[in-house]
């Protein structure tokens, strides 16, 4: 049965991979939301609706973006940056404007603008 599962969840990654299913992006206490595939994170959470800080406007300097990964699929906008360790905060903390949407993901924001009662921050550029 579990491998009946892996088979069926790597149908579905390479089906969003090639854009015939758009991933499901679950955003603790906000709710499940279809994103593109290749879309950076941050973009994603704040076109869902959930008003993330990106106080630097995503050039991965203020960490403000930074979300709790707890599972699923993303990529890296830079490798290099990624093994930065100011961008690297710990396994599970990570900047959002540094990721992209790989395939299914749940994650947790860590500052809004409810909840911090700063602006955004400027749009990170890009998709
Ligand atoms: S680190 Fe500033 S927006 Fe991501």
């Amino acid at each position: 049965m579990s491998d009946f599962n892996e088979i069926g969840k790597t149908v579905v990654r390479y089906f969003q991979e090639w854009g015939f299913v758009m991933p499901k992006l679950h955003i603790l206490g906000f709710g499940e939301f279809a994103v593109e595939t290749g879309k950076k994170l941050v973009l994603a959470i704040e076109d869902s609706g959930v008003n993330i800080l990106h106080r630097c406007g995503g050039k991965g300097k203020c960490t403000t973006c930074r979300v709790e990964i707890l599972e699923g699929d993303y990529t890296e906008t830079s490798p290099q940056k990624a093994l930065d360790s100011k961008y690297f905060i710990d396994d599970q903390l990570r900047l959002s404007c540094q990721l992209r949407i790989a395939g299914d993901l749940k994650i947790r924001t860590i500052k809004t603008v409810e909840n911090s009662g700063l602006e955004a921050g400027p749009r990170p550029l890009g998709q």
